[in-house]
Order: C-alpha cells, then sequence, then structure tokens
C-alpha cells in the first residue's frame, strides 16, 4: 500500500527540498505492526533533519505531481551535511496511531492505540517491529500518545544516568521545556534535588506550579549566586544542558566548582585549604540539545575534576540491560497523561509542514509552542 511521507534532501546545489511523496508500505510480517499515524509531534531534534540550517524566508514552491518548497541553505554549511546530500530522507522520530495490520505474531495489537519511535513517523502509515511501540492503555488516544519515547525516556535517562554515577543531585537548563517538565515530576516522585534553570519570569512560576523546589533565572543579575546556593543545600555535581551553545555550561561548572571546594577543606589534594587542581569532586555536565547554536565557552576555572560531553538518548538505551528498559517503558505508559503528559500549541496537516505561515511558527521551539502533525490531514482549515 501507498503512504505520503515528508521527506527532507539537500542538494548539492545548495537547497533543501521538502516535499511530500508517495511511498510503498510493505505488508507487516512476524512481529510487525502496520500503524496508522494519527499524530506526530515536531521536536527539536526533528527540526535538524527537517530543516536543518536552511533560510525559510528563501522558500519558494517547485511545481510537480507531489507539493514541494526549496529553501537556500548556506554553502559553507555543504560539507557538514556530507552524509546526507542529494538523499531524501524520511523524518519524525516519534508518534502514535491505530495498528491496522499485524504480522503472525502481533495480531493481539490490531486496533490498539500504540506509541512509536524510530523514524518515519511523518507519514500516514508506518511499518516497524512490535519492538519500538508502546501499546498504550485503554482510552489514551493518538494525541496523548504522540511523545511516549523521545522526551520521557531522555528524562528517565538523565535520572538513571546520575543514579548511575553516582550523584546526588541533577541541575537542567531550558527547565521549562516539556522535557523539564516531565523531570520536575520525576525527580519529585523519585524524592532526588533538582535545581531547574530557565531564562524567563514567567517559567518560574510556571515551574512552581508543577511543585519544582529550586528554581534559577539565568536572567537575574543574582544567578551565579543563587547557583552556588543551590549547589550547596543539594550537592548537585552532574547537569544536562539542553542549549548547548554561550556560557551556561561553564557557569554550571563554575558554581559547581565553587560550591564543592567550600564544603571540602580537608580534601586530599587541598594543601592549607586550597587546591590548583580544584575540588576533587567530579563535575559532570552533559550536553543534550543544540538550542543555542553560538559556541561553547569553557573558561577553566574549575580545576582538573571536571567533564563536558554529550548525551544522547539512544545509545544510552542500548547500554541498559533489557530489564531496565522494560521498566522505563512501563513507568511511561503507566503515566501518560499525568507525569509525561505533553501539550500542543495547535495540530496541523502533512502540508501545512511546508507552509511558510506553519513554519515560522513551529520552528520557535518556545514554551508551550510545539507543534503536532495530524498525517491524515492534508491541511487544517484556513
Ligand atoms: N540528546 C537527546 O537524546 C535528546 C532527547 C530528547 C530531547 N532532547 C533535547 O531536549 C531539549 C528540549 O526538548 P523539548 O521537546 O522538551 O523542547 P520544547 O518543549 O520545544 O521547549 C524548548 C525550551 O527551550 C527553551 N529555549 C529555547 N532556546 C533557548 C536558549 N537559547 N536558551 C535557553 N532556553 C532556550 C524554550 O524557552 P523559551 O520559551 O524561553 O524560548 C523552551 O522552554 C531540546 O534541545 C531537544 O533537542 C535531546
Amino acid at each position: 500500500m501507498k503512504s505520503r511521507e515528508i521527506r527532507s534532501k539537500i542538494t548539492d546545489q545548495a537547497k533543501l527540498e521538502l516535499s511530500i511523496e508517495k511511498i510503498e508500505v510493505k505488508k507487516p510480517v512476524g512481529s510487525e505492526v502496520l500503524i496508522k499515524m494519527q499524530a506526530s509531534p515536531i521536536n527539536p531534534s526533528d527540526i535538524g533533519l527537517l530543516i536543518a540550517s536552511a533560510n525559510p524566508t528563501t522558500l519558494k514552491k517547485i511545481r510537480g505531481a507531489y507539493p514541494k518548497v526549496a529553501m537556500d541553505i548556506d554553502k559553507s554549511h555543504l560539507s557538514f551535511f556530507a552524509k546526507r546530500l542529494n538523499k531524501s530522507l524520511a523524518v519524525g522520530n516519534e508518534g502514535a496511531g491505530k495498528v491496522v495490520d499485524a504480522g503472525k505474531d502481533s495480531k493481539h495489537l490490531i486496533g490498539k492505540i500504540v506509541s512509536v519511535s524510530g523514524g518515519s513517523t511523518f507519514s500516514q502509515y508506518k511499518c516497524t517491529d512490535s519492538f519500538n511501540c508502546i501499546e498504550m492503555k485503554k482510552g489514551i488516544t493518538s494525541k496523548k500518545a504522540s511523545s511516549a519515547f523521545i522526551n520521557p525516556l531522555t528524562a528517565l535517562g538523565m535520572v538513571e544516568t546520575c543514579k548511575i554515577e553516582g550523584h546526588g543531585a541533577i541541575i537542567h537548563t531550558a527547565a521549562a521545556s516539556s522535557l523539564g517538565q516531565m523531570l520536575v515530576k520525576i525527580c519529585n516522585e523519585d524524592k532526588i534535588d533538582l535545581i531547574n534553570i530557565v531564562r524567563r519570569e514567567n517559567q518560574v512560576k510556571l515551574l512552581e506550579s508543577i511543585g519544582a523546589k529550586y528554581i534559577l533565572n539565568s536572567s537575574s543579575p543574582d544567578f551565579m549566586r543563587d547557583l552556588i546556593k543551590a549547589i550547596l543545600k543539594t550537592g548537585a555535581t552532574i547537569a544536562f544542558d539542553a542549549t548547548g551553545g554561550g556560557q551556561l555550561t561553564d557557569q554550571i561548572l563554575t558554581a559547581m566548582e565553587f560550591a564543592t571546594s567550600a564544603l571540602e577543606q580537608d580534601s586530599p589534594i587541598s594543601v592549607q585549604g586550597y587546591s590548583p587542581y580544584g575540588s576533587s569532586a567530579y563535575k559532570q555536565v552533559y550536553i543534550y540539545g543544540g538550542l543555542d547554536p553560538s559556541p561553547i565557552t569553557l573558561n577553566k576555572a574549575y580545576g582538573m575534576n571536571w567533564s563536558a560531553g554529550g548525551w544522547l538518548l539512544f545509545p544510552f538505551l542500548t547500554a541498559l540491560s533489557q530489564e531496565r528498559l522494560e521498566a522505563l517503558r512501563e513507568r511511561v505508559k503507566k503515566n501518560i497523561d499525568t507525569t509525561f503528559k505533553s501539550t500542543y500549541k495547535k495540530t496541523i496537516g502533512l502540508e501545512d509542514v511546508l507552509n511558510p505561515k506553519y513554519m515560522k511558527e513551529y520552528l520557535k521551539t518556545g514554551t508551550g509552542n510545539k507543534y503536532l502533525i495530524n498525517p491524515q490531514v492534508k491541511n487544517i482549515k484556513k
């Protein structure tokens, strides 16, 4: 059967082409299921593949059998995209829909709403192994189930990483994000101290309303003082930074160093209360997003016992035991309409994704600005 799906291609002529193409979908066999996709969120990670660094103000329609638009991309960026040059790529990391057909081992899922991950979710139909799906509880709609993988498992993964690496509390940036709101609830449930860093006063209020205890505004002149105080109270030595640019990683490491040195005057590497190598507490910042495209600045005023590196969901999940992964998926399934609830600003159709009016909106990645696609709909009524 055929399915209409969104494709993104960067050409060697420095154009990014977005199109909707009809693709043959295979019949499910064995443990596979065929899902009629009904809701797929446009997450920040989807935008990276969908639009890359193209300039939406240069968008032009291209005549042809299927809807297609092209935008300019800076020629100097082409080497960065060498691996995807002239390749038409399916888009969409997660979503949800109804199982309409299944191989012999997954027949029990027919008629059920499932959440799914693993690519090509901006598509009318998706055939995949049922392992890539979470069967939803009765009464959960596709809209509610649409963000059950990426943000919930990442937020849970942060808590797992904190525990595995032996840290006492967590610092999180861009903390009013959909993911950040889930992390607040998880940490409250698991009794883990969480320091939330946001950049606007209304985000402080939003996080207060869902039970966050430590909320710091990076725009405040007292930010560094407040951050050090919060670390002294909680002992946080691990941070997850979604901004991935500018000074925030450096500020966090600096504050961790200040607080941990103050706490360990009799550290084995200190002489008379001072060590040129910094505190003996290991300080870790994981950069897991790129919301700030500017370079990261590290002033290195935190001795030698620290690390800043990337954190990515799928390698993390791959390293987990099957049993632990199943426990995390079960927790998401059980709490999909509470702890792991996501909200959306608007639901649009497949062709709306190519419409500059909606593109301008869904590219904003602001608090409460997430868009959902219903791939069964061409366009929403104007
Ligand atoms: N590494 C992984 O495996 C992984 C997995 C899942 C998610 N992620 C990342 O997690 C992050 C959050 O995803 P989401 O879906 O929860 O996002 P979301 O709901 O779209 O929210 C984005 C948030 O980021 C804030 N923000 C945007 N630009 C910012 C900047 N330059 N500095 C500070 N804050 C900024 C926004 O606040 P304003 O309203 O102030 O703009 C908003 O609160 C994204 O970066 C995503 O790529 C990574």
